[in-house]
């Protein structure tokens, strides 16, 4: 997979010329927590980021082969946060209230995962169908009583559920769509499935936010794109949509919502204008200011390392909090391994007791956090910090102290 670094790279969406801004080095697969038998045959690739000439679509310049992410072991949950599980009612609730209210009203869900959105609507008696390919957790969701698919969406899956089961009034994705190179296939899916007046709602990491934010560990293999409503915008246009709405979300680190309609369907809202405005005058997606965003993920890398580096030579204990995939994007980016940071602890039952990709921290169930507490913890769940300090209060009263490094290395 490794190609060279200068290689032309043409645009998943347009065509484009991509002109790469960041090289994040040798990755490993984010989500693939190995055993001691694993290590021989490890996975890895150049994890680099560039933005397309013609469309302003930010992307990853290699693309890890789906089968690798997407399948029966993969192991990340979305319900393993209670502030998801409420954002996920939530939303769901909105639908119900707004956009399924007619006769025989179906949701369609790309990237359903354990089912934490299409819970509400089974418990809601909605006639609803989740795409989930990973079928681990679609199983999960299957338990509950959730009618999933477990397959890709894409323009031929997506037909053949139209054929079957007749046009969806929303099809809605949550941290998925970034997810998917193949992006001109979902939405010839999506134009399938979609009733006329429907609406297509997706919502993931905002560009803006990992800009403000040098929040670098949102780049790894399954974050194929970074979103940003110019992007998205040009995206929908090409593809026969529109964008008619968007939101700003403080999930995950700061993310947009994205309603997309037929073109004119629906009237867009001030709020697409506004987003526009704030983008351009931010530059954000400007190239320089994402040659200047890669120069703040350098210096976060320095300062990171440096701390850790200390912590070691004072001989503090520090051991990291959140398994995230996010995390694999630092550790090895920043050469973080088992000598400066312990172990990782993690609710997740498929992720404790692997060792994590690339770097091979150990990973513990997050009971081990207390027994006995370290000097620091490393938060690599960073947007889950709210959450995770809350009932983790006892860590800080018995004087132990997190490190971040979201907008920058610090401690609390
Ligand atoms: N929506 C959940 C899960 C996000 S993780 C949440 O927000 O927490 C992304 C999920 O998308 C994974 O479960 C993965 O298996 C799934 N996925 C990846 N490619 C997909 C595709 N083409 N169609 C449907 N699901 C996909
Ligand atoms: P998350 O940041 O949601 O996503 P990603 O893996 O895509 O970066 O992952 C959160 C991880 O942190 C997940 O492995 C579960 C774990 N976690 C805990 O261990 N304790 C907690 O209280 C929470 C909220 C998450
Ligand atoms: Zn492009």
């Amino acid at each position: 997979m490794t190609g060279p670094a200068n290689a032309t790279v043409s645009c998943r969406i347009c065509g484009g010329v991509v002109d790469e801004f960041l090289d994040l080095g040798r990755q490993p697969l984010s989500d693939r927590f190995l055993t001691a038998d694993d290590l021989a045959g490890e996975f890895f690739y150049r994890l680099a980021v560039g933005q397309c000439h013609g469309c302003s679509m930010v992307q990853l310049t290699e693309e890890v082969p789906r089968e690798l992410m997407f399948h029966e072991a993969y192991p990340y949950h979305s319900s393993g946060s209670s502030v998801m599980r409420e954002h996920f009612a939530r939303i769901a609730r909105r639908f119900l209230d707004s956009e399924l209210t007619g006769p025989d009203p179906f949701v369609v869900e790309i990237g359903c995962n354990d089912g934490i959105m299409l819970k509400s609507m089974q418990e809601a008696g909605i006639r609803h169908l989740g795409f989930e390919p990973s079928s681990g957790v679609a199983e999960v969701a299957r338990a509950q009583g959730i009618r999933v698919r477990t397959d890709f969406f894409e323009a031929s899956t997506a037909t053949a559920v139209r054929e079957a089961e007749g046009q969806a009034d929303v099809i809605y994705a949550a941290n998925t769509m970034c997810h998917i190179p193949y992006l001109e296939s979902v939405f010839r899916g999506v134009d399938a499935l979609l009733t006329e007046r429907g609406v297509f709602v997706f919502e993931d990491p905002y560009l803006g936010d990992i800009v403000a934010k040098t929040s670098f560990d949102q780049i790894y293999d399954e974050h194929f794109y970074l979103f940003s409503a110019g992007s998205v915008r040009a995206a929908a246009e090409r593809f026969g949509f529109e964008l008619v709405d968007v939101e700003r979300l403080a999930v995950h680190g700061g993310e947009v919502r994205y309603f997309l309609a037929r073109r004119g369907a629906r009237t867009p809202t001030p709020a697409v204008a506004r987003l526009l405005a704030e983008e351009s005058a931010q530059q954000l997606t400007d190239i320089a200011t994402l040659r200047s965003f890669a120069v703040g993920v350098e210096r976060v890398r320095a300062d990171l390392t440096a701390l850790l580096h200390r912590l070691r030579a004072e001989g503090r204990r520090v051991v990291g909090y959140g398994a995230t995939a996010k995390s694999a994007t630092v550790t090895n980016f920043c050469g973080i391994g088992p000598e400066l940071v312990a172990y990782v602890c993690d609710t997740t039952p498929g992720k404790q007791h692997h060792l994590t990709p690339g770097r091979h921290i150990p990973v513990r169930p997050a009971a081990d956090f207390a027994d006995p507490y370290p000097d620091y913890a490393l938060l690599f769940a960073w947007n889950h910090a709210e959450e995770i300090m809350a009932k983790e209060q006892e860590f800080q009263a018995a004087g132990g102290k997190w490190i971040l490094y979201v907008p920058e290395v610090h401690i609390v």
